[in-house]
């Protein structure tokens, strides 16, 4: 049986790619920049990019030496990814992130999952195959929309200008419709449950970014300045050791 939120991301598929234009877009560059700052060489690097969308992180990834396999469990993204982003060292698979992956046991140098966490309704079974198909050491990265403030809306002072937010039922995880390129499904859950995962998986969190947008990129549009008060994203890299070595 497929999870709701793969049916909306098969519906949702085209726009999303349109959209978000290889990365290029505004809010796709403010995470990436900072998952890429914490990647660093991945040349000849074994990674699994999960929740892989139309593949356009699969594909940079390659064309930088990386052996990439990248997992998505809607068709309709993957029938994208394979018709927009192709390469020799790339590899696309469908498979439902919620259950156990078919790769071996520590196989991957590199997981990265780039705004899926939020979209699974449950983390910690994702989070210790992650462990399981990372070598040791191994190296796992994810973005998610700011856990703490991404589902609060903006309050704007008396000159429109964006100035704080209210936090209310931050520590109720619940789902959520969002309609940005169709309807899609959010699970928010507090920042302490990410972390939590991650420790029940026998890794440990050796980074954690909250990204905001270039000066470069502020300065083409002005109107978002507003993210330099609020984080809109939040980045963690996790490190998977020998159970011997964690304490
Ligand atoms: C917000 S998109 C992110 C795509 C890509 N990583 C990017 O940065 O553009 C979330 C992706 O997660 C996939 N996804 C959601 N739930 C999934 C699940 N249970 N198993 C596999 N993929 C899932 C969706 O199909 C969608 O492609």
């Amino acid at each position: 049986m497929r999870v709701d939120s793969i049916n909306h991301w098969d519906i949702a598929a085209e726009t999303y790619s349109e959209e978000n234009n290889q990365g290029r877009n505004f809010h796709s560059q403010i995470y990436l920049a900072a998952v890429n700052e914490l990647l660093g060489n991945v040349k000849g690097k074994r990674v699994l990019d999960a929740g892989c969308g139309d593949g356009f992180f699969s594909l940079e990834l390659a064309r930088k030496g990386a052996l990439v396999k990248a997992v998505d469990g809607s068709d309709a993204m993957l029938n994208i990814a394979k018709r927009k982003h192709v390469h020799h060292n790339l590899q696309y698979y469908n498979m439902n992130l919620t259950r156990k992956l078919t790769f071996e046991d520590r196989f991957f140098d590199i997981v990265v999952a780039n705004m899926l966490l939020m979209d699974i309704p449950e983390i910690n079974s994702f989070v210790s195959e992650v462990a399981r198909v990372l070598k040791k050491p191994g190296t796992f990265i994810f973005s998610v929309t700011h856990p703490c403030f991404f589902l609060s809306d903006w309050e704007e002072n008396k000159n429109n200008i964006k100035v704080y937010k209210k936090i209310g039922n931050y520590l109720d995880e619940r789902v959520e419709e969002l309609n940005f390129w169709g309807k899609t499904l959010h699970y928010h859950r507090p920042l302490s449950r990410y972390i939590e995962a991650v420790e029940k998986a026998g890794m440990y969190v050796s980074s954690l970014r909250e990204p905001v947008p270039s000066r470069e990129s502020i300065e083409l549009y002005p109107e978002q300045e507003y993210h330099y008060r609020i984080p809109s994203f939040l980045v963690m890299r996790a490190k998977s050791i020998e159970a011997s070595d964690f304490t």
